[in-house]
């Protein structure tokens, strides 16, 4: 076993000096993609996205615009189209005579298995749909979803795609306020939430506690509640109803009632730069367009045979595109999974690949990084032949756990695709094609056909080999049309630094001489904690309304496992003494305000914090002083002695 080991070690070692992996011929040979020609017929980025429009989706009234551009950065796709999201998910393909397919392999917490055919899905959707509109819920009003990783959370949210009433998913980590939050500013009619919630073999009473936060919704009529644990929930007359209550008394024929392209399919909610967590706003025809293409090109998916999981929350854009939109768009098998990696034990994810012999895996590298943590003899307790295609999403992969990833996981047969995206492109937009271009481990890799990218300088220069802002250069169907309610800060955030027909991502890349990119990291205040988005004002505000609290600075900091991990630097108000006390209430009060993915790693106490002379705090220099580096430029700071007391403070842990 040792001997294993370590040859496998060697193996590893070995292949980290490798630099670029070529797509193994036998993937090649049955590939959807081998031929760069696909660049070629992409030379008009509008003409391939309409083509793409018109075969992999069914619209009810053919589009004849492709991209309307007259007035950047307010961009349209297919306006004159009319089409139905949860029709191309669904009924299209029970009309083909798959009605039988299965949708999803369900795997429970406890192992319970369900199997959820698209007929079935189908007929759920329409009879929950029915029931939301008898309650009042119209086309344009939007829905909260706050739910677990349980099927109903899919056929939710297309039963709102299916009446026009665009969905809100609220990950299932978040705090009840933080949803409340949501559910205000998005003036949600209703709610779809659970009695509880398991995880790890604890149920949490989730509909108990969010009722206190939702109890002053002035706008929210309707509350329908899934029964998934059998906890006890308060339920309120007149507006609460039961899920499976609700079903049983719907009419169950709800035909889909087309939509324009441009109408919201849902908003999702992230963080920014300040504590105001964007409304990101999806549209339904180049939405759909977008994660039915990339789903099928970058994963090389043969909807008949392959089953496809992402290990994602669905309360996350990854779950949106890879776990409902573009599998069932595609008419995919999927498996979908309640639990965590590491219950009942460590070799959970590999006992399903086995089980439900899953072809093409798509997870996180923190993830990654944790499993080879734990070590290979899980991943080996399993048979993992299956797989033929592997994933990555929302972090940059250190070459270290690619490799790991290649070799334990993938066999050393499995292509890699380290799929780049955001929230706000909706889809897929820099991967390598498995079936042709090599890939480099760390590396994205380059734009997909119709994606067009440039790495500029801060004065929008070509920033050749440097590192660079990436930018995206021609709107794409799948991107988000504005932030809701306020087109403002949508213009502001992503187009006013090199205009409007030009897109700021918020990440620094360097590009090689092949046009890979590789993701350096976040320019804003966004940290990436194990491939989640969190926001250091979102951190800060739910520090500071705390009553000891005087100031707070977060920061994200190089964490091994996680990518990046919080700290936070807090000043006392007068007569509040730190303690380690303090320190614990304080990292609750973060997991009561935001939720539990958002609690600072570690909290230093500080007398002051450094600021410029206009009150600034100088977040970078907290950082310099927190990853032990040399101190930038101090000479805007307002009191320079505040550097060397803080440093006087910070024992590197
Ligand atoms: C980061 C997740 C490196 C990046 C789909 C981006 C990545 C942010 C990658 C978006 C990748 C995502 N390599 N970094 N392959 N994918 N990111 O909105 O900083 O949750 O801007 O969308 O995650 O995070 P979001």
């Amino acid at each position: 076993m040792t001997d294993l080991h370590s040859s496998l070690d060697r193996h590893i070692e070995d292949l980290l000096d490798v630099p670029s992996f070529p797509p193994p011929a036998a993937f090649v040979r049955q590939a959807v993609v081998t031929d760069d020609g696909v660049f070629d017929a992409a030379a008009d980025a509008e003409e391939w996205w309409s083509e793409q429009a018109r075969t992999r989706i069914d619209w009810a009234t053919p589009f004849r615009t492709g991209c309307n551009d007259s007035n950047p950065p307010f961009f349209t796709w297919f306006e004159d189209g009319t089409l139905n999201a949860s029709y191309n998910c669904l009924d299209r393909h029970v009309e083909a005579g798959r009605g039988d397919r299965v949708a999803f392999h369900w795997h429970g917490e406890e192992g319970e298995q369900r199997t959820i055919t698209y007929a079935e899905l189908l007929a759920d959707v329409q009879r929950l749909a029915n029931a939301l509109r008898e309650r009042g819920v119209r086309k344009g009003d939007v829905v909260g979803i706050y739910l677990p990783m349980i099927p109903e959370v899919v056929v939710a949210m297309l039963a709102c795609a299916r009446i026009g009433a665009p969905h809100t998913v609220v990950f299932g980590g978040f705090a009840p306020s933080s949803v409340a939050e949501r559910l205000e500013v998005s003036n949600a009619v209703a709610l779809i939430t659970v009695d509880g919630a398991r995880r790890k073999g604890r149920t949490t009473p989730t509909k108990a506690a969010v009722d206190d936060a939702i109890a002053d919704l002035s706008d929210l009529h309707t509350v329908v509640v899934v029964r998934a644990t059998g906890v006890t929930c308060p339920m309120t007359d007149g507006r609460d109803v039961f899920y499976d209550a609700a079903l049983a008394a719907a009419d169950p024929v709800c035909p889909a009632d087309p939509m324009p392209a441009e109408h919201p399919l849902f908003l999702l909610y992230s963080s920014g730069s300040t504590a105001k967590p964007k409304g990101i706003v999806h549209t339904t025809g180049g939405y759909l367009t977008g994660v039915a293409t990339t789903h099928s090109l970058v994963f090389d998916l043969k909807p008949d045979t392959d089953v496809f999981w992402c290990t994602a929350d669905v309360g996350w854009i990854t779950g949106h595109s890879y776990i409902v939109y573009g599998p069932l768009a595609n008419g995919a098998t999927s498996v979908m999974f309640e639990g965590a990696p590491d219950y009942p034990d460590k070799d959970i994810w590999w006992e399903l690949i086995e089980r439900y012999g899953v072809t093409i895996f798509y997870t996180a590298p923190t993830a990654i990084r944790a499993c080879m943590k734990w070590g290979s003899e899980y991943p080996a307790r399993h048979d993992l032949s299956s797989l033929r295609l592997l994933g990555t999403v929302g972090e940059p992969i250190n070459p270290k756990a690619w490799v790991w990833y290649h070799t334990v996981i993938g066999g050393g047969r499995c292509p890699i695709v380290d799929t780049w995206w955001q929230t706000e492109t909706g889809a897929i937009m820099i991967s390598t094609l498995p079936g042709l271009q090599p890939a480099k481990p760390g590396s994205a890799g380059l734009p997909l056909p119709g994606v067009r990218a440039a790495l500029l300088t801060p004065s929008g220069e070509d920033a050749g080999d440097d590192p660079g802002y990436l930018v995206l250069t021609a709107p794409w169907p799948a991107m988000l049309r504005t932030l809701h309610g306020d087109d403002q800060r949508y213009v502001e955030t992503y187009f006013s630094t090199f205009g409007p027909r030009t897109y700021v991502v918020g990440d620094s890349a360097r590009r090689d001489r092949d046009g890979y990119i590789s993701i350096i990291g976040r320019i804003d205040d966004v940290i990436n904690v194990s491939g989640h988005r969190l926001s250091t004002a979102e951190v800060e505000s739910a520090l500071v309304s705390h009553a000891a609290v005087a100031e707070a600075a977060a920061i994200g900091v190089h964490d091994e496992l996680t990518g990046q991990a919080i700290v936070a630097f807090v000043t006392l108000r007068a007569g509040v003494e730190s303690s380690a006390e303090l320190e614990a209430t304080l990292r609750e009060h973060v997991a009561q305000r935001i939720g539990k993915l958002a609690r600072p790693q570690r909290m230093i106490f500080v007398a002051d914090l450094p600021k410029t002379r206009s009150g600034k705090i100088m977040r970078r220099l907290i950082r310099d002083v927190a990853e032990g580096r040399e101190l930038g430029d101090v000479t805007t700071l307002g009191d320079p002695t505040v550097m060397a007391a803080l440093q006087a403070q910070v024992v590197r842990p």
